[in-house]
């Protein structure tokens, strides 16, 4: 087996870290005399780094010794929630160290492979993510969250019929899709006609989570808001950003964060300095137009339904001009029952 077999390996297991909420997904997979010894990934957030689960699966971490540690992210140096990966790896006496990528969270980035190499551990560094932690890394190279934009949208580009009920486009299998999709995500957000229109849940349903994603409603004044509205049920923690203060209380997993203005740039910096990496703005369509004129959006789903609303339908994207229209990388295309997923990053 060569170093790139061994990193598949590593790949798959960071894969099975579901609950890492805003740590990175990462796998190790510990090899010698070409055998895999120990395999392991990050299970969640605040729990051990995968470098330290691979070890923990040895019956005697002396069998450690001399091995290749392959790991898809550059293990740590610092003390965060657990004490230095990097550290250990030297402690136990592992010869070399494959990373995959290096980390951009300047905490780390480059101080593991400093640490490895001062303690005489051989680093190959492949240079290679294998599409995990996308958002992380355009956090910490960006400093602010990676967004998505999420529709479903009739044939002719309609994601509403007109009036103020809400209008069911797509079928189960695709519904079943932006669940997962869902699931990937730090936080959910909506305008205030979306939550009045459609009183969504904005939940994760199809499996329990550590770490749900924050559902978030832009609203001119926290104050006027009914209740009863399914945002206020405790299904998972809830931020109204509003441009008034709120005079009563509120249930504990809502909190109402004040501005002035809540433009998508300050929306932006705001869950920035949250420590919030990944957003996904699910309409509507003012807002949605806002997010692209203010060039913030990084990749857009769009949930195509073989229906036709007609001329009084809502569109896509209404308001907010984009000064230039942008084009995107070829999209992905997947079907979902009647329902076509086309998936579309910025380049
Ligand atoms: N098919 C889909 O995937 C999908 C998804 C989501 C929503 N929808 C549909 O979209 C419709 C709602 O879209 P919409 O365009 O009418 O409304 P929206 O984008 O949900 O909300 C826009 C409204 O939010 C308020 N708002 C508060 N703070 C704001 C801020 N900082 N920036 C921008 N807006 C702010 C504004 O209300 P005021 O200016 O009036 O004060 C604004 O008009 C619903 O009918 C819903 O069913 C469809």
């Amino acid at each position: 087996m060569t170093d790139q077999d061994y990193f598949k390996l590593a790949v798959a297991a960071a894969h099975q870290g579901l609950d890492t909420w805003t740590n990175p997904q990462v796998g190790a997979v510990i090899v010698k005399d070409g055998q895999v010894i120990a395999t392991g990934y990050h299970h969640q957030f605040g729990q051990a780094h995968a470098e330290v689960d691979a070890l923990s699966q040895l019956d005697d971490v002396a069998d450690a010794k001399d091995s290749t540690v392959y790991v898809t992210l550059e293990p740590c140096s610092h003390y965060g929630k657990t004490p230095p990966c990097a550290k250990r790896l030297a402690e136990v006496g592992v010869a070399r160290v494959v990373i995959g990528q290096q980390d951009p969270n300047p905490l780390v980035s480059g101080k593991g492979i400093q640490l490895l190499e001062d303690h005489g551990v051989a680093v190959t560094v492949l240079n290679q993510t294998a599409d995990l932690n996308e958002a992380y890394t355009y956090f910490y190279q960006h400093h602010q969250p990676y967004f998505t934009l999420k529709y479903a949208m009739s044939l002719d580009g309609k994601i509403n019929g007109a009036g103020m009920t809400r209008t069911q486009l797509t079928s189960e299998p695709a519904q079943q899709d932006v669940q997962q999709l869902r699931s990937r995500q730090h936080a959910i957000l909506i305008g205030e006609h979306t939550l009045l229109n459609d009183d969504p849940q904005l939940t994760v349903r199809t499996r329990q989570q550590a770490f749900p994603p924050i559902r978030i409603a832009l609203v001119r004044d926290a104050n006027q808001l009914d209740r009863r509205l399914k945002l206020f049920n405790n299904a998972a923690p809830t931020w109204f950003l509003s441009e008034t203060e709120v005079t009563t209380s509120v249930p504990e997993n809502v909190k109402v964060v004040v501005r002035p203005e809540w433009t998508p740039v300050v929306i932006s910096q705001y869950l920035a300095e949250q420590g919030l990496q990944a957003v996904l703005v699910e309409g509507g369509s003012q807002v949605q137009a806002a997010f692209l004129a203010a060039d913030l959006v990084n990749e857009l789903v769009v949930y195509v339904a073989p229906k036709v609303l007609g001329g009084a339908g809502l569109p896509a994207a209404v308001g907010e001009p984009l000064t230039a229209a942008f084009n995107l990388g070829a999209p992905t295309i997947t079907q979902f029952g009647h329902d076509v997923r086309v998936r579309a990053r910025r380049v």
